[in-house]
C-alpha cells in the first residue's frame, strides 16, 4: 500500500455493523489520519436496498448496490464485509481477495466454517484477513490472544460470547420475564444476528469458540464435534432457583485443557454469584484467559451492538493501514499444533450439575430420585423442594412440584445414564433440566 495517497476503504453491508463503522470513518477523520499517518478516505458502501433509511450520512456517491463498485476498484485497498453468513459473503470474500484487496470482517459465521479455506486463498494471493471484531464485539480479545499472550500456553478459557443471551438472561432475572418476551428488546438494540435462532440456540457462541479456540490451542474443532445448547429452553423458575442457591446462569463458553485434552462446551451454567463472569450484565462479555506464564486474566466490554462492534472493526483496518495487520496474520498458520490437540470425549467431562426435577408431591418420590443417582455413584450436595402452592394436580390427585439437586463432581456419562432411568418413573414430569455448575 502507498504510504502518501490516502487508504480507500469499501464497506460491503451497511446494517447495523456497517452504519457504525462509516459513521467513525466519516466523523472522525482527524483521529484516524493521525492514527495512520495519512487520510483514510470512505470511497464506496454497499447495501441491497438503496431506499433504506441508513443512520449516517455519507458523502454523494458513496452508497450503492452494486457490489462490483468495490471489487473492481483497483483504488479500494481494504474491503470491510459486513454481510453475514455463509452464502454469498464466502464467494464475496473470495473475489475481493483475488481482487488484489486486504479484507477485514466481523463475521464469525463464514471464519468459523471457512476460515482455514479463506486465510490460505488470502496467503495465496499475498492479502490480509483481520478480523477483531468477529469474536466479542468491542473487547480486543483476537489481538490478546493473537499477539499480546504468545509467549503463553494458554490452558483456559471460559466465557460469554454471546451479548444478545447475556441480555436475555439479564433481563428475564430483573423483570421477571420470559424468555421470548425479551428477545425482541435484543433485537431492537442491534444484538441479534439477522436470524437470532444463532444467538439463543448457543451457534454465536460457538461459532466464536472455535477461532478462539485455534488461536489458543492451535486446533480447529469443527462446530458438529463438540456440545453446545443455548438459552431458547430455559426457564425463568431456573434463573430463580439459581439465585436462591447463591448462583447466576450464563450461558457459558469453555475450552481447556485437561490432562493433555481440549475440553470444549457451549452450554447454560450456574456461575458463583461473587465470580467476575457471574457480574457481567447485558450484552457486556467477559472473557477469563488463563496462561501458564501469566495465570488468570479477564476481560470484559460490549459483545454486541453497533458503535462496539464498529471500534474493532476500524481498529483492523487502522493496524491494516500501519501493516500491524499483516504481520500478525502471516504468523497465525504457524501456531497449529501437529498433530492437533486430541478431544476430550463428551461423557468424561465432569462438573458439578444442577438438575431439576417435577415431581409428583407424595411419599417416596425424593427416594426414588436418590437411589437412582446413588447407584450411579452420584453423590447430592443438596437438595431443594419448595411447597406445592396445590394447584396444578395430576390425574392421580398428587401435585406437582419442582425439586432441585446440586451434585458433587461427576462425569458426565454417569448423569446421562441415571437420567435415562430417572425418566422412566412415573412420579417424574419432563423435562429433567440439567445444567453444569462453574463455582
Ligand atoms: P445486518 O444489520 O443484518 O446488516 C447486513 C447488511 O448486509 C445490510 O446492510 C444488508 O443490506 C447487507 N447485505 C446482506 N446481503 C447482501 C447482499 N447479498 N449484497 C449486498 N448487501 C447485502 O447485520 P449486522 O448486525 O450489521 O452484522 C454484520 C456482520 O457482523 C455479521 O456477520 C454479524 O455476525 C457480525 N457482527 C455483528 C454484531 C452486532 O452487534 N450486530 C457484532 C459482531 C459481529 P440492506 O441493509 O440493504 O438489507
Ligand atoms: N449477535 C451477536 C451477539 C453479535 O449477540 O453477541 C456479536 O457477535
Amino acid at each position: 500500500m502507498s504510504e502518501s495517497k490516502p487508504l480507500q476503504v469499501g464497506i460491503i453491508g451497511m446494517g447495523t455493523v456497517g452504519t457504525g463503522v462509516a459513521r467513525i470513518l466519516v466523523q472522525h477523520v482527524d483521529r484516524i489520519r493521525r492514527r495512520v499517518g495519512r487520510d483514510v478516505q470512505l470511497k464506496r458502501a454497499t447495501v441491497r436496498d438503496l431506499d433504506k433509511p441508513r443512520d449516517v450520512e455519507l458523502p454523494p456517491g458513496v452508497l450503492t448496490d452494486d457490489i462490483d463498485a468495490v471489487i473492481d476498484d483497483p483504488d479500494i485497498d481494504v474491503a470491510v464485509q459486513l454481510i453475514g453468513g455463509t452464502d454469498p459473503a464466502r464467494d464475496i470474500m473470495k473475489r475481493l481477495l483475488a481482487a488484489g484487496k486486504h479484507v477485514v470482517t466481523a463475521n464469525k459465521a463464514l471464519l468459523c466454517e471457512f476460515g482455514d479455506e479463506l486465510f490460505e486463498f488470502a496467503r495465496k494471493h499475498d492479502r490480509t484477513i483481520a478480523f477483531e471484531a468477529a469474536v466479542a464485539g468491542g473487547i480486543p480479545i483476537i489481538a490478546t490472544v493473537g499477539q499480546s499472550m504468545s509467549a503463553n500456553q494458554i490452558t483456559s478459557i471460559e466465557a460469554i460470547l454471546n451479548g444478545t443471551s447475556n441480555y436475555i438472561l439479564t433481563e428475564m432475572l430483573k423483570r421477571g420475564s420470559a424468555y421470548s418476551d425479551v428477545l425482541g428488546d435484543a433485537q431492537r438494540l442491534g444484538y441479534a444476528e439477522a436470524d437470532p435462532a444463532m444467538d439463543v440456540d448457543g451457534t454465536d457462541a460457538a461459532q466464536k469458540l472455535v477461532i478462539l479456540a485455534q488461536l489458543a490451542f492451535g486446533t480447529k474443532v469443527p462446530l458438529d464435534r463438540f456440545p453446545r445448547s443455548g438459552i431458547d429452553q430455559l426457564e425463568l423458575t431456573d434463573l430463580t432457583c439459581a439465585a436462591e442457591l447463591n448462583y447466576v446462569v450464563k450461558l457459558l463458553a469453555t475450552a481447556r485443557l485437561v490432562h493433555g485434552e481440549l475440553e470444549m462446551h457451549v452450554q447454560p451454567t450456574l456461575v458463583k454469584c461473587d465470580r467476575l463472569i457471574a457480574k457481567t450484565d447485558g450484552p457486556f462479555n467477559m472473557i477469563a484467559l488463563e496462561g501458564d506464564a501469566v495465570g488468570k486474566t479477564w476481560l470484559s466490554g460490549p459483545g454486541a451492538g453497533q458503535m462496539a462492534t464498529a471500534s474493532a472493526v476500524v481498529a483492523d483496518v487502522v493496524d491494516l493501514a500501519v501493516g500491524r495487520a499483516q504481520v500478525t496474520f502471516s504468523r497465525l498458520d504457524l501456531w497449529n499444533d501437529h498433530p492437533p490437540v486430541p478431544l476430550c470425549e463428551e461423557d468424561k467431562i465432569a462438573h458439578r450439575f444442577y438438575l431439576r426435577f417435577n415431581v409428583e408431591d407424595r411419599p417416596h418420590v425424593f427416594a426414588d430420585i436418590a437411589d437412582i443417582l446413588g447407584r450411579h455413584d452420584i453423590s447430592l450436595a443438596s437438595i431443594i423442594q419448595h411447597e406445592s402452592s396445590e394447584q396444578q394436580p395430576t390425574s392421580n390427585g398428587a401435585s406437582i412440584v419442582p425439586v432441585v439437586v446440586m451434585t458433587h463432581y461427576t462425569a458426565q456419562g454417569k448423569l446421562r445414564a441415571a437420567e435415562a432411568e430417572l425418566s422412566q418413573l412415573t412420579s417424574l414430569h419432563p423435562p429433567i433440566v440439567r445444567m453444569p455448575v462453574s463455582d
